[in-house]
């Protein structure tokens, strides 16, 4: 089959290459893959940001395909079946093991650069028909993510969702929050790309640019109140402020690295207003199987900035790595 491999940590080191076809072994299933979409996870290990144990390896976590093939003992598939393979897919639900956290695609296992791939078969959720192959690769680590913290913080009509940036997760963020009737206050460095937020409901926008006590500017929108919830995607630059933002009892839902991850903390503001902090590792597959049914539920179309070809994907990597080029999800097709 072809397959893009990745062989050292370095974005130059991506190269077109031919591997044996997988072969789908009991209670697995052979998935012919038709989209891949990059996540920051992504650019991270093709730049040394986050080990991998071995090169080479087929990279990129999320992707969606085909059913090929079924493994022995494999019922409630048919060959044809639109899938999306989950990233982490030994976790099929309840809290995360270090098993979980040792088996991920594109990273300690094969990810999503390649004609076929063999995953378990209780690794897979259906495509929402709404959705073609390429909108599907984008949901298993930014919407599973942004439904988490949706979901954990009780978002519902009248929440007030503070989102940082346009990136995937904060994007899917936006779709669900305001699919649950909340307020979502959104800060790009971007106006164009605020305009592109506000034409898909944000309520409120800020250039965190031209307004970098942006904190300040939640809690006067707000009359005081803050964010209930403030979904973290960016890290160390911003956690000190997304605390100061967020409201009493409310939830700051930490998952992103974009800006760091080690910064000195005021533990005031969490003390005084008994603030959840959230840390989360993507999802389970039932968290991407529950994202995937709110996303049929509500006829979500996820956003992506660009589809590359597989001869591009060197493109594809440079654009995420290049930062805040994108809004939402970019994906490469093959
Ligand atoms: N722990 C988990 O469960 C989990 C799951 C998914 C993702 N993540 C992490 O979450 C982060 C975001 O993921 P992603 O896929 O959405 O990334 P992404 O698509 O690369 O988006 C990152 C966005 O962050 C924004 N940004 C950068 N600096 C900012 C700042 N100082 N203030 C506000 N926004 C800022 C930029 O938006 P503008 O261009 O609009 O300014 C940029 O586009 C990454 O670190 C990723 O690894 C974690």
């Amino acid at each position: 089959m072809k397959a893009i491999e990745l062989t050292a940590p370095s974005l130059t080191a991506l190269r077109a290459t031919d591997l044996p076809d997988p072969v789908a072994g009991p209670g697995e299933v052979l998935v012919r893959l038709r989209a891949a979409a990059l996540n920051y996870l992504d650019v991270a290990v093709a730049t040394g940001g986050f080990p991998v144990p071995a090169f080479p390896m087929v990279p990129v976590a999320d992707g969606a395909g085909e059913v090929a093939a079924l493994g022995d003992g494999v019922s409630g598939l048919a060959l044809g079946d639109r899938v999306i393979p989950h990233f982490m897919p030994h976790w099929q639900g309840g809290a995360i093991t270090p098993r979980h956290v040792a088996a991920m695609r594109g990273l300690t296992l094969p990810g999503s650069l390649a004609d076929y791939v063999a995953v378990p078969a209780a690794s897979l959720v259906a495509l929402p028909a709404h959705l073609d192959f390429a909108h599907g690769a984008t949901l298993p680590i930014a919407a599973t993510t942004a439904w988490n913290a949706v979901r954990s913080a009780g978002v519902r009509p009248g929440s007030v969702v503070l989102l940082l940036g346009t990136g995937g997760v904060s994007i899917f963020a936006l779709q669900f929050a305001k699919a649950s009737g909340a307020t979502v206050i959104l800060a790009s460095s971007s106006d164009e790309k605020l305009e592109r937020a506000r034409r898909l409901g944000a309520d409120h926008l800020i250039n965190y640019r031209a307004t970098p006590a942006w904190d300040e500017e939640v809690r006067k929108l707000t009359a005081g109140h803050g964010a209930d919830l403030v979904v973290e995607t960016v890290g160390a630059t911003t956690i000190a402020r997304s605390l100061q933002a967020a409201a009493m009892g409310g939830t700051v839902f930490t998952v992103g690295f974009v800006g760091g991850t080690s910064a000195p903390v005021d533990l005031l503001p969490v003390i005084v207003k008994a603030l959840r902090v959230v840390g989360n590792n993507t999802g389970s597959v039932a968290d991407l199987a529950e994202a995937a049914r709110a996303i049929a539920a509500h006829r979500i179309v996820p956003v992506i900035d660009r589809v590359f070809g597989i001869g591009d994907t060197r493109e594809a990597y440079a654009h995420l790595a290049a930062g805040g080029q994108h809004f939402g999800k970019l994906v490469i097709s093959h």
